[in-house]
């Protein structure tokens, strides 16, 4: 592992601009989300180089059911060639799979091959990564809410709230970044991200490397996190 200082324990990656790579190179939109898949490699790889434990890499959102059925299919086929991969990273690195999100109405065999590798991978410490699949924010809320209605609690702290979230022992992300210059949450672990440091670098979720993300640490670590306090 590689000492750069400070690390945040938690990042959250919302990966757009995949369709965009593609459509600029003539190419249909899926063989972004195909090259995308290579930039959460190298990103897999350089979390586990600068020791950050957490990882979430948004797959797929409530609202991403809106795409073309061509698009959503080639999605799930993308994820399930690279979760049921006998020989993956998860494996080789001892890297612990996790998932967040209501992933049943996604075809069984792809629902198989994330549940198979999550438990080869339950003990693995060096690194979780989270997929965000069939995940809203806003889902999450109001699933825990509802929940909450139908318990015998009246009342909840905010420390008790955040278990009863997809996201439960995990980490509030420090970091959120979302790719491609656009500049907005879409969903993405609205109640988790309260306090994260933003940040929205222009470059296309396919084009991501080890460069941006240690360019993004830096600048992380310059940052003065008060929490709503002064110093
Ligand atoms: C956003 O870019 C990307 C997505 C909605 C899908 C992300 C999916 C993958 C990278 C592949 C499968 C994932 C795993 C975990 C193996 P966009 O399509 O909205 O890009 P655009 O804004 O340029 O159109």
């Amino acid at each position: 592992m590689k000492s750069i200082g400070k690390i945040p324990s938690h990042i959250g990656i919302i990966m757009d601009g995949n369709g965009r790579w593609a459509t600029r190179r003539g190419l249909p939109r899926n063989f972004g989300h195909k090259e995308g898949v290579k930039a959460i490699e190298r990103t897999i790889l350089a979390c586990l180089k600068y020791g950050i434990k957490y990882c979430t890499f948004f797959a797929f959102s409530t609202e991403n059911w809106r795409r073309s059925q061509e698009e959503i299919y080639g999605i799930f086929s993308i994820l399930r060639d690279y979760l049921s991969d006998p020989n993956n990273i998860f494996m080789r690195n001892k890297i612990k799979v996790d998932s967040i999100g209501i992933m049943d109405p996604f075809p069984e065999d792809l629902i198989n091959s994330i549940n198979n590798l999550k438990e080869n991978t339950k003990d693995y410490e060096n690194l979780t990564v989270i997929f965000a699949l069939n995940y809203g924010g806003r889902d999450d809320i109001i699933r825990a809410v509802n929940n909450l209605l139908s318990s015998n609690k009246q009342k909840v702290t905010d420390q008790e709230f955040l278990k009863l979230l997809d996201t439960k022992e995990i980490p509030e992300p420090e970091i959120v970044i979302r790719t491609s210059g656009e500049m907005r949450i879409s969903n993405f672990m609205l109640y988790q991200l309260a306090y994260s440091e933003m940040f929205f670098p222009k470059t296309y979720w396919p084009d991501f490397n080890e460069k941006h993300l240690l360019k993004i640490i830096k600048e992380f670590q310059k940052r003065d996190r008060r929490f709503g306090g002064v110093h």
